[in-house]
């Protein structure tokens, strides 16, 4: 049976929509990836801020699209929980097999990971281990690798667990760090490995659920 994919998101989706093209032109189509393939589709996306351009790229490409947003009313420390445990309602009502976390800001905690081990995916702009953790995200992650003076960065997709980017990693796209480069370049450069690194990470993915299943 093909996967439901539930995709996450924050802001633009240009990711997401590497996704929904990757879908149009059959990647994901059962038996293209490699025999074993079941196939996948995106089910829904879920974005935790209002009003970000993703949902539009996922109303265009007619997938339900979602907005959960933190409650604020509540303490911070169940926040991230309650949230979670929204998406996951979500996920199961979709019967999402795999949940792709696509430039998506909130932290998920409790159920869901338990519920989803091995079964939820992250990008993240840089070669994790490194410049990862609380706090690393945006262009503070690419000041930073400039700052150390790496002479190279990229993105990484990996498995989700409890901690924050510390999760098994699935695959990496490395590129050059070049003289002048700022945050903004290397953002730029990053951000068009990662439209690579996730097709191909969800991609293996199918072919990982499918593998399980037997
Ligand atoms: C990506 O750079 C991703 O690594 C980061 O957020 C960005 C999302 O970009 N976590 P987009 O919304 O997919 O365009």
């Amino acid at each position: 049976m093909s996967v439901n994919m539930l995709v996450l998101v924050s802001g633009n989706g240009s990711n997401l929509q590497a996704l929904i093209d990757a879908e149009k032109t059959g990647r994901f189509s059962a038996g293209r990836a490699n025999n074993y393939s079941p196939g996948g589709r995106i089910a829904a996306v879920v974005s935790d801020r209002p009003g970000v351009y993703a949902l539009q790229r996922a109303r265009s490409a007619g997938i339900p699209a979602l907005t959960e947003e933190p409650d604020r009313g509540l303490p911070k420390t169940e926040r991230r929980g309650e949230l979670s445990f929204r998406i996951l309602r979500i996920a199961r009502e979709y019967q999402a097999g795999l949940v792709i976390l696509a430039g998506f800001l909130s932290i998920l905690q409790g159920e869901i990971l338990r519920e989803y081990e091995g079964r939820i995916i992250n990008l993240h702009p840089a070669l994790l281990p490194k410049y990862g953790g609380p706090g690393m995200y945006g262009s503070r992650v690419h000041e930073t690798v400039l700052a150390a003076g790496e002479k190279e960065s990229g993105c990484t997709i990996h498995l989700v667990d409890e901690g924050t980017d510390t999760g098994p990693v699935l695959l990496q796209r490395k590129i050059l760090v070049h003289p002048g480069d700022t945050a903004e370049s290397l953002a730029e450069r990053i951000h068009r490995e990662e439209h690579i690194a996730i097709v191909e990470a969800v991609v293996l993915m199918i072919f990982k659920l499918k593998e399980k299943e037997n």
